[in-house]
């Protein structure tokens, strides 16, 4: 399972016929008929997790006592932000791919403010995500947000545009949303954030690191059932958008490990057998009981393999912290003096 690209989504609907480009429901649309009409295991996109309602959601899973995880990141963040800084020469500029909240990113803004004036471009597709962040920031003095409702690659190409000689560009991947990718893709990703920075550019990458499986398992299926409403809300969302007739209760969440892939897995699981009519897709979908549609891949790492991907895509691993709670890794990498890579 990879994740689409965000560029290929197009928010303006009008703008989007007058330039004969596809509209966010047609290739939302397209997405869903081709996840489903695969022979074999059938997929979603993770990315169609996070509407309004998915985005409200996973904001509630990161405050659930079994997901450590955003709280090891902002651990790590408030605990060594100005370490972090000290490998990075002044001026520098911030860019965030994915803004969420602001939560994490004002312990590095902070750190930065203290020594200099700030400019942070949070780059994320959804407006409402970049209000809420532009709100949670707005009380830091000598910082100035620029939201960009953009792709993260054409955010980080605006970015990089917009840069000005001297400045050392700190690009933010947090909270694990790398994992998100299958390893393949998440180093074909890791190239295509190289390819815009120069030499001496950062990259801080968040990282969830491997654990105990069954508190891997307890994060991803709560007691509670907020991460089984975030994964079933995909279904809510394609009968929203594009009416289709999802029944939600003929659906459960599960979540796998799959040890050789080192991921977790959230799948949902047909409870009969049941045809489903997705009317703007143009498409008809016969589900068997106890068959899966598979909605996303949590892929966790070691410690020591990070460094080999930073080579590889162009970096070098300048320093990690551990958190010591949950096992999670913040990476500092610096764009090495050539964007080729070695194996
Ligand atoms: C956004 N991403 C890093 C989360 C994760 O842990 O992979 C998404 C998530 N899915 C279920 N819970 C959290």
């Amino acid at each position: 399972m990879s994740m689409p690209d965000f560029g290929a989504l197009r928010t303006d609907g009008l703008s989007a016929r007058l330039q004969g480009l596809p509209t966010h429901e047609e290739v939302f649309a397209r997405a869903v008929r081709e996840g489903l009409s695969k022979p074999g295991q059938k997929e979603l996109p993770s990315i169609y997790l996070y509407d309004e309602i998915g985005t409200a959601l996973f904001e509630t899973i990161t405050l659930l006592p079994e997901y450590g995880l955003t709280r090891a990141d902002e651990r790590l963040l408030r605990r060594y932000a100005p370490t972090i800084l000290e490998h990075l020469p002044p001026p520098v500029v911030v860019a965030e791919l994915g803004s969420g909240s602001g939560g994490k990113t004002r312990w590095i803004l902070e750190a930065l403010a203290r020594r200099e004036p700030v400019v942070y471009y949070p780059i994320d597709m959804s407006p409402s995500a970049l209000a809420k962040c532009q709100h949670t920031l707005s009380s830091l003095g000598s910082v100035s947000v620029v939201g960009l409702e953009k792709s993260y690659l054409d955010g980080l190409s605006e970015v990089a545009a917009r840069r000005r000689m001297g400045e050392t560009l700190l690009v933010l991947f947090l909270g694990s949303t790398v994992g998100n990718f299958d390893r393949a893709a998440a180093e074909r990703f890791l190239c295509e954030i190289r390819q815009r920075l120069l030499p001496g550019d950062a990259l801080m990458l968040g990282t969830d690191l491997e654990k105990l499986v069954s508190d891997l398992l307890q994060a991803y299926d709560d007691p509670a059932g907020v991460t089984a409403a975030f994964n079933l809300n995909l279904l809510a969302r394609i009968n929203r958008e594009l009416g289709a007739d999802f029944v939600l209760h003929n659906f459960a969440h599960e979540v796998r490990y799959d040890a050789d892939e080192r991921r977790i897995e959230m799948h949902l699981r047909s409870k009969q057998k049941q045809t489903v009519r997705v009317p703007a897709a143009d498409f008809t979908c016969t589900l068997q009981t106890g068959e899966t549609i598979w909605t996303e891949a949590c892929h966790k790492y070691v410690v020591e393999e990070i460094p080999g991907m930073a080579r590889r895509t162009g970096f070098v691993c300048e320093a990690q912290w551990v958190d010591g709670e949950w096992p999670f890794a913040e990476n500092l990498w610096l764009a090495r003096p050539s964007s080729t890579s070695t194996p």
